[in-house]
């Protein structure tokens, strides 16, 4: 995977002995900060309820919202979610390990200070090898919200982490720069129909691609046997290609300190002569080449491939953050499927 020469390359080296250490701190109760491909999570034992008290202390989040559990295969799916329908196997057989959080039902095992009082769970099987390698080191799911404070940019370095939570967590193992860069797609088959409720990396035509190949299968299955006639009304008939984007309150998140406005292309000359004028200093981050202004104090250029920018984002926003800019202007990138994740956290960030 190309990256750009101002980030970190992913650290992918493993340390047997740090990984031990990291798993003995977890099953201790501590907290735990490490990489996944997609940002940086704050973890802890998601069957320790002190731990998780720990945890919702340190990241200053609210109680009811709930958390990812992490996994290192899908076999222990079953000891986390009940009723595993057809279209979780489909989906993670797809995408696991990576940037994908299933929402199903949860297992007696899930205590609800993980699932925020719901009666479902997130999980996921992130593809970071070092997350992967204390997964397996762990044996058990590891709860694990992004490692910032709650609202806040998630981390994509453990320079981040390490800059916002210092001493707060036990370890921070160090991958290097996220791969992915920002936070897992959230697909939830918890209910009648298949939802996105946060758009990512993975776009929601792959999810509803994968949901429909895998609901062809089963009724050329079905045919292939006609004794055993496919129920109508079975759960993979809801894997329709028209899986609605979950409706959400756009809440503020994700967002740095500074003011974040978003700009359409055609208003950025428009905005920038603005600032000028009422004598603001900015710092823009955009796909467009720099204009020169007396108000433009930083100009991070963003790549136009989204995978790319995907791993900029938060790296740059954090920059633009310490600026000593009165607000950063960000051009926004286009309305496509591959840039929907991407859109949707600058849409909240611009909402802080
Ligand atoms: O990529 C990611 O998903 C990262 C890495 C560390 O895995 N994690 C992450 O966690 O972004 P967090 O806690 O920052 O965001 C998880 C989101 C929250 O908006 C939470 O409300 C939602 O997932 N979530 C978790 N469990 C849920 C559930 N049972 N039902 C609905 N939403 C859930
Ligand atoms: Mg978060």
């Amino acid at each position: 995977m190309s990256l750009m020469q101002d980030q970190a390359p992913v650290k992918t080296a493993i340390d047997a002995e740090e990984i031990k250490s990291a798993a003995t701190l977890l099953k201790a109760g501590q907290l735990v900060a490490f990489p996944t491909e997609t940002v940086y999570g704050l973890g802890c034992d998601a069957t320790n309820l002190e731990a998780l008290a720990r945890l919702y202390r340190v990241k200053g989040r609210p109680g009811n919202h709930p958390v990812i559990v992490h996994l290192s295969c899908v076999e222990q799916l079953k000891d986390w979610a009940d009723n595993v329908p057809p279209e979780a196997m489909a989906l993670a057989k797809k995408f696991w390990p990576g940037p994908m959080t299933l929402i199903l039902k949860k297992s007696a095992k899930v205590p609800s200070e993980v699932s925020g009082g719901q009666d479902t769970v997130g999980l996921r099987i992130p593809s970071h090898p070092l997350a992967l390698a204390l997964l397996k080191e762990f044996n058990s799911g590891i709860a694990a919200p992004s490692a910032n404070r709650h609202g806040r940019i998630s981390p994509t370095t453990a320079e981040h982490v390490k800059s916002e939570l210092g001493d707060l967590v036990a370890k921070v193992l160090d991958g290097g720069s996220c791969s992915v860069g920002i936070e897992s797609t959230i697909v939830d088959l918890s209910s009648e129909k298949p939802r996105i409720l946060r758009p990512g990396m993975i776009t929601l035509q792959e999810i509803e691609k994968t949901l429909q190949e895998a609901k062809e299968e089963k009724q050329s299955a079905a045919k292939a046997k006609p004794s055993k006639k496919a129920k109508s009304g079975s759960p993979a008939d809801h894997a329709s290609n028209v899986l609605p984007r979950a409706p959400g309150t756009l809440s503020s998140h994700y967002a740095p300190a500074t003011g974040l406005k978003l700009f359409a292309h055609h208003n950025l000359p428009r905005a920038i002569a603005t600032s000028e004028s009422l004598m603001m200093k900015i710092s823009v981050m955009a796909f467009s080449d720099p204009i020169a202004s007396k108000s433009v104090i930083t100009w991070k250029q963003l790549s136009e491939d989204p995978a790319q920018c995907a791993r900029q984002l938060y790296a740059f926003m954090r920059e633009l953050d310490t600026s000593g800019a009165d607000y950063i202007v960000v051009e926004e990138p286009p309305e496509l499927p591959e840039w929907m994740g991407i859109l949707d956290r600058l849409r909240r960030a611009a909402n802080g």
